[in-house]
């Protein structure tokens, strides 16, 4: 259903890879409620994935851009406020990714390069669109930024690996800089910590499937699906959101707010019964993990 909350409302929405993507869900829903956009992605992603394919569905120019990249940056705020035709109300930073993830490398022997670039995409990347932002003066009083996160940036989550640091740090740069231009220009600034989500990114993490499990079990109204996130992400983007700023949000069913619930006890408890002496033989560097 649409209500017509972003009418007339330009954006910029990063990291619609494919239709399983949360930003692909984000797109579609803010193209629903009226908004106006601009696509974007890496030019590997762009020629891999299905970016151009939404971008033609629904109407969105598509502008190639590594997030990393501060001139990509600033030729992306230029060009989209030349083809939308003016300064922009909201932007999706939907970007993760971990080489060290990728690589299969332990949180106790990470490669540092690596970890410099887990960094510098998942989190120094958000700085740099804000900064870039800012500079052009691209965002529209009232503006509204959401960056994408997850639990681990606070809780521990065995297998999140570095990408748990990149988020801490993604939340924090929506605190320091919400500050800033939240008081100069009334921009507001938030992070949304989603629920285990199927995904290409999501599916990357250690041991997702049972992640996926645990946290539905553990949820009191089970995992938020990525139209679910969708929706509460227009929200944000919406006026009727304007003071909330420097937030990370928890969209989780209630995940957060848990210690234990009655069915997981109930799957650890079958889990009891099952060889866990056998496992004992099986000892390696982690087999405390
Ligand atoms: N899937 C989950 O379980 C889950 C849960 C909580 C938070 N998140 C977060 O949601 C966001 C979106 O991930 P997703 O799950 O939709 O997966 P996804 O793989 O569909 O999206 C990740 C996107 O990041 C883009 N990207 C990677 N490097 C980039 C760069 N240098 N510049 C620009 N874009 C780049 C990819 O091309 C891709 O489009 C991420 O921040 C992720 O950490 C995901």
């Amino acid at each position: 259903m649409s209500y017509q909350l972003l009418k007339g409302k330009k954006g910029i929405v990063f990291g619609a890879l494919n239709a399983d993507s949360i930003a692909w869900k984000v797109a579609e829903r803010a193209h629903e409620e009226g908004a106006s956009m601009v696509l974007t992605n890496t030019v590997v992603a762009l020629r891999m994935g299905d970016t151009v394919k939404l971008g033609e569905r629904i109407g969105c120019p598509v502008i190639g851009a590594d997030a990393t990249s501060v001139e990509d940056l600033q030729n992306l705020f230029v060009q989209t406020m030349e083809k939308l035709g003016g300064k922009i109300d909201f932007i999706l930073h939907s970007i993760g990714m971990s080489p060290n993830v990728r690589k299969g490398r332990h949180y106790s022997d990470l490669d540092y390069v690596m970890l410099t670039k887990t960094l510098d995409i998942s989190a120094v990347s958000f700085h740099k669109t804000l900064q870039t932002a800012r500079k052009l003066d691209a965002l529209n009083e009232w503006g509204s930024v959401v960056a994408l996160s997850y639990v681990a940036a606070q809780r521990t989550f065995y297998g999140y690996n570095d990408m748990a640091d990149a988020k801490a740090l993604l939340e924090s740069i929506a605190r320091s800089f919400g500050y800033i231009y939240g008081r100069e220009r009334r921009v507001r600034i938030n992070t949304i910590s989603q629920s285990p989500t199927i995904t290409t990114a999501g599916s990357g993490v250690k041991g997702f499937d049972r992640l996926l499990d645990f946290s539905e079990r553990m949820s009191p109204l089970g995992n938020a699906t990525g139209d679910e996130c969708a929706d509460y992400c227009i929200t944000l983007f919406s006026d009727l959101t304007r003071k909330v700023t420097m937030q990370n949000l928890f969209h989780d069913g209630g995940f957060s707010g848990m210690g234990m619930s009655q069915r997981a006890l109930e799957q650890y408890e079958k889990g009891m019964e099952g060889p866990f002496d056998d496992l004992k033989s099986q000892a390696d560097d982690h087999f405390f993990d």
